[in-house]
């Protein structure tokens, strides 16, 4: 029966992790998986996880099983940083841990699907595993406009799609840094967008993957708040992996805002039962350590501080960016405008390839560059390279 199967490509995505690894060039520039790197180029652990990983080493007394909602301690520390002042009262929010934000929104869209959802708007392009994940769970994906050819968001797009949805569907949001596109709607658009998906009846599920790294906590955490705070239900899958840099030890959370706390209560209970035939519990590690530095006050404050530097090297970056106006055939200038660790590069699959071997130069083949790979020493080249291949 096995001999049946047919070979699958590799993740386009984590393929160029072993590719870029092989190349000998020295100035070679890796652009491809969103890890942050700092001005050098590394991807080191925050001071406040490592501190904390030497408490947990010291002091852990067991390593026994805990329970598919993973440690409640973290998931509940987790809470004012996420949801700020607009946490549901009565018992309305609760939470579980995932594997990663990959196994948060897995668990969101199960659970939708448990609930009834039959179809999932989306705005494309997207994250590429959000449409992987819905295929695998025989969810139907309604497509629209995510962006404008102008680098800003197609409002109209995401207005036409929510007309035409109702009961039995949900809608699929990235909270902020959009990954792919970097484009994210503003206070105002989300003001919008909370009242259209409140009215047309809609299941709110939002992807918040990258909090902290576009302009700050509170603010990138603006539109999951203002859509919370106005519906009866919403779901919110949640990643520590990028805010924490705790990447392969996959660590993420889920939260359920439903009706009543009766409701939340039912709802956990049926995500714990998707979790157990699925992963059974979420690896304890990652979870263990952030909760450490949420219940230290002088952990959280130095994990905030990492935070707002990789921020400010972000941005900096792009502003860099923007001001090379342009680079051969493209316009540099939206990517100072735009948000967190990923840019869209308007390149055709035979440019990056060009990129690639001819440059040294490694991104996805949608175009999708992650910004963090740039440096000041090494953004002249890319846009040299980039004018060379587009020009
Ligand atoms: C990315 O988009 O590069 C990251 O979210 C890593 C991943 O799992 O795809």
């Amino acid at each position: 029966m096995l001999d049946s199967l047919t070979q699958q490509p590799p993740d386009a995505l984590l393929a160029l992790i072993k590719f870029y690894d092989a190349d000998p060039r020295a100035d070679k520039i890796d652009l491809g998986v969103g890890v942050y790197r700092t001005a050098d180029g590394a991807t080191p652990v925050f001071r406040a996880i490592k501190a904390a990983e030497q408490r947990l080493v010291d002091g852990q007394a067991s390593k026994a099983y805990l329970g598919p909602e993973g440690d409640m301690g973290f998931v509940h520390a987790l809470v004012p940083h996420v949801f700020g002042a607009a946490v549901p009262a009565e018992g309305r929010l609760d939470g579980m841990q995932t594997p990663g934000g990959t196994g948060a929104v897995r668990l969101a869209l199960a659970l939708a699907k448990k609930a009834g959802v039959k179809r999932v708007l989306m705005g494309t392009p997207s994250w590429p595993n959000h449409a992987q994940i819905l295929a695998d769970l025989g969810l139907e994906l309604v497509a629209f406009d995510h962006s404008a050819p102008d680098g800003t968001c197609n409002m109209a797009s995401l207005r036409a799609a929510l007309a035409a949805a109702g009961e039995g569907d949900a809608v699929l949001l990235h909270g902020c840094c959009h990954n792919p596109t970097g484009i994210d709607y503003s206070p105002a658009q989300w003001d919008e967008i909370a009242q259209l998906v409140r009215d047309s009846g809609v299941l709110p599920v939002i992807d918040l993957a990258y909090q902290g790294l576009g302009e700050g906590m509170d603010e990138d955490a603006y539109g999951m708040r203002k859509v919370v705070s106005q519906m009866e239900e919403a779901l919110v899958a949640y990643s520590c992996d990028k805010n924490f840099g705790l990447y392969r030890d996959r660590v993420g959370a889920f939260y359920m805002i439903c009706k009543d706390a009766q409701a939340t209560q039912r709802a956990v209970s049926n995500a714990a039962a998707l979790a157990r035939a699925n992963w059974s519990m979420p690896p304890d590690h990652g979870g263990a350590a952030v909760r450490m530095v949420l219940e230290d006050e002088a952990l959280t404050a130095d994990w905030l501080a990492e935070l707002d530097d990789m921020r400010s090297r972000i941005r900096q970056v792009r502003a860099k960016l923007a001001a090379s106006s342009n680079a051969g055939g493209v316009d540099l200038t939206p990517y100072g405008r735009q948000q967190g660790m990923f840019a869209m590069l308007p390149v055709s699959k035979e440019q990056v390839q060009a990129l690639r071997e001819d440059h040294g130069i490694y991104m996805a083949a949608s175009g999708r560059i992650n910004v963090a790979g740039l440096t000041m020493g090494n953004i002249d080249k890319f846009v040299s390279s980039l004018a060379a291949v587009t020009g």
